[in-house]
């Protein structure tokens, strides 16, 4: 059976699955998108994915997309009949396809909707538990990061810099020296008292669904999250610096450019949160009320 996508109401082979070139996606980058992690066959924090995927649809005006449920039926057909028990799905919602003009296409023209769903290997195990390494760039993306936007050419720069360098991930600083988060996860550190702390929410990041989960994971762990934005500085002279996202889990980072973290090696609480995450991960995928609508 040919790897099946879902594109503009068909699922189709994988190979013969295409967009139209009016699509204002690839003209204007002008959609949103989600990458959900599937663990056991079923997402991990669907009901999260579908929520920020709705906010960014609305904070950029793109009317007339399906709904939540019908997102939830074309996911799980595609994980059901592309029999993924470990993957990603992604999901990308264009203003749709019209002739190229920079305003927004009559309202008549429908969202261009394209989900896929592949295998994926989990994050490194060996990775995580040596700790990885990260190098730094300035933030130079749009003032509203917080929209999952596909405007990722910024993001795209930052993590080839990353794979250049043989390292994990780019954490991205503002002029002012202030951390938001990295290309594709969101970061944070520990202070000398054992505080976690990672940028607030806002227009400067995205509001990771892991890190919502990662910080009620550390609440139930009984250790400290404040968030507030942090310098590069104070994450050079963090405890311990790690990183979050569906694509991350939790990433015990070990060196940013040449400035070695702490004694080098992952700390107790980045580990405990990964730990506390898989848990979270064998759990939710049994229980996520969204999926099984
Ligand atoms: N990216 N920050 C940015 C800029 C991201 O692109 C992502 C995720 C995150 C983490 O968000 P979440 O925990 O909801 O995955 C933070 C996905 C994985 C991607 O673009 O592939």
């Amino acid at each position: 059976m040919p790897h099946l996508a879902y594109v503009n109401g068909r699922y189709l082979p994988h190979r013969h699955a295409q967009v139209s070139i009016d699509d204002r996606a690839s003209q204007f980058a002008d959609a949103v998108y989600e990458v959900t992690c599937i663990a056991n066959g079923r997402p991990v924090d669907h009901a999260g994915h579908l929520t920020r995927i709705t906010r960014s649809l609305k904070e950029l005006r793109i009317s007339g997309a399906p709904s939540a449920a019908v997102l939830t039926v074309i996911c799980r057909e595609l994980v059901r009949r592309n029999r993924i028990t470990r993957g990603i799905i992604y999901i990308q919602i264009s203003r749709g396809i019209a002739p190229r003009a920079h305003g927004f296409p009559a309202a008549s023209v429908k969202p261009s909707v394209i989900v896929t769903a592949r295998a994926v290997a989990p994050p490194s195990e060996t990775v995580a538990e040596q700790g990885a390494k990260v190098i730094t760039a300035e933030d130079i993306r749009w003032g509203r990061c917080d929209i999952k936007s596909t405007s990722l050419l910024p993001n795209v720069l930052a993590r080839q810099a990353a794979v250049e360098a043989k390292a994990f991930e780019t954490l991205l600083y503002t002029p002012e020296g202030m951390v938001t988060e990295a290309s594709a996860s969101n970061a944070w550190m520990v202070d000398k008292d054992g505080t976690i702390l990672t940028h607030p929410l806002g227009h400067e990041i995205l509001g990771g669904v892991t890190r919502a989960a990662v910080i009620k994971l550390a609440k139930d762990a009984g250790i400290p999250v404040k968030e507030r934005a942090f310098t590069l500085q104070e994450a050079l002279a963090a405890r311990e610096v790690f990183l979050t996202g569906t694509t991350t889990f939790v990433m015990p980072i070990v060196q940013v450019d040449d400035r070695v973290i702490a004694n080098g090696a992952p700390g107790t609480v980045a580990r405990t949160l990964r730990a506390r995450y898989l848990a979270y991960i064998a759990h939710v995928t049994e229980t996520d009320a969204a999926w099984n609508v």
